[in-house]
């Protein structure tokens, strides 16, 4: 079985999951849309480090719709609002395309039938399915600590943990616009639903953590905030650019999803830019914590094999896999907002 696949995007996750999809016997790169006017018109072999693909990339959306495609894969950095992608997504959606997202859509659900019903509307006229999925959002908490629980007759609380070193990304919108990174810290409250990179955070991870308390068999998930923000210790001359001391150079954002008022499930992401904040400097990427009966404990660290001759971070490599182990389900899932399976493992053939 073979698949014809779009690439949205082409950062340091998109051009990955490009290069995932030209690398694959099974698909077939049918378009390329980019935001960057220096990358149009270049065939995407060329942005990918691959041979000539002969598919030329284009900033223009209706190159995209025309276009006779299974699948795109949508790896658009995140804008304020939340929401920002959502229409270009539902046109997409509508012109028949399948559609995969790394920024979030895993549990649109948590945000009421309304706002949902452009997904669903656009999927039914198109034939198509949405799904979300990556590393986080989309598989340490909806399926790594999902699993786990399998191993419980009780849970009392399930805690995960994400500890990020980001200092050597580079865009400076990403950075310092979406993550909040370089903010003078006292200038902000980070709670604060408003402020910027909350507002798309907690769009983004609220669907996390309410996806799995919802999997637990819990109706309605309230999710909470609590997130911190510690200032630099000295300036900081990072990939992006300089973040000055006293601005935010550690962001510890955490979400609780309650159940009769108590957090059942804890989502802690850290993503640093010093270590100076930590409380152990021996961290790894993700833990998952199980309170119940029993105990579960879970530490999930990426590495690159040692002879891998190329830059590309075990992340970004861990998410084009994740994005591509993914697209035959989708492809064959019923129209509409797909639920998250808890594996789609890999498999040498589609
Ligand atoms: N689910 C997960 O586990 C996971 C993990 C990591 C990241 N993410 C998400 O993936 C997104 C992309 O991450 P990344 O590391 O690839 O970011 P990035 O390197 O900053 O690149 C994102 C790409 O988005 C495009 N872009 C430029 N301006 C844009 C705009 N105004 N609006 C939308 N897109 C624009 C550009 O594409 P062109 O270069 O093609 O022009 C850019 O290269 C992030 O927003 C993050 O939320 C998800």
């Amino acid at each position: 079985m073979s698949y014809r696949v779009i690439q949205w995007a082409t950062g340091a996750m998109g051009k990955n999951c490009l290069r995932a999809i030209i690398d694959h016997p099974d698909l077939e790169l049918a378009g390329l849309f980019v935001y960057s006017r220096a990358k149009a018109g270049r065939d995407a072999g060329e942005i990918a480090r691959r041979d000539p693909t002969g598919v030329v990339a284009t900033t223009d959306i209706e190159d995209i719709l025309e276009k006779d495609a299974d699948l795109v894969v949508h790896a658009a950095r995140i804008q304020p609002p939340y929401a920002h992608h959502n229409q270009a997504i539902c046109r997409l959606l509508a012109s028949g395309k399948n559609l995969i997202s790394i920024n979030g859509h895993t549990y649109p659900q948590y945000w009421g039938r309304r706002y949902c019903d452009a997904f669903e509307s656009a999927c039914r006229a198109g034939n198509s399915t949405l799904f979300g999925t990556g590393l986080n959002p989309g598989f340490i908490v909806e399926k790594v600590a999902a699993v786990a629980t399998g191993l419980c007759s009780r849970i009392d609380s399930i805690h995960i943990s994400e500890v990020v070193e980001c200092s050597m990304v580079q865009n400076p919108n990403y950075v310092f616009d979406v993550l909040g990174f370089g903010t003078p810290a006292g200038s902000i409250d980070p709670n604060a639903p408003d402020w910027a990179p909350a507002e798309i955070l907690n769009g983004m991870y609220s669907e996390v953590v309410a996806h799995l308390v919802h999997r637990l068999g819990y109706s309605r998930a309230r999710v909470e905030t609590d997130h911190t923000m510690m200032p630099a210790t000295a300036d900081i001359e990072m990939a992006a650019g300089l973040i000055k001391k006293g601005t935010i150079s550690h962001t510890n954002w955490r979400w609780h999803g309650l159940v009769d008022g108590k957090p059942l499930v804890t989502l802690s992401i850290a993503w640093i830019m010093e270590k100076a904040h930590l409380d152990n400097p021996n961290y790894n990427l993700w833990n998952v914590t199980i309170s119940g009966l029993p105990c579960v404990r879970i530490a999930i660290d990426l590495d690159k094999p040692q002879d891998y001759p190329y830059r590309t971070g075990a992340e970004e490599l861990a998410l084009a896999a994740s994005v591509v182990n993914s697209i035959p389900a989708v492809c064959k899932a019923p129209p509409g907002i797909m639920d998250i399976p808890v594996a789609n493992h890999f498999r040498v053939r589609f």
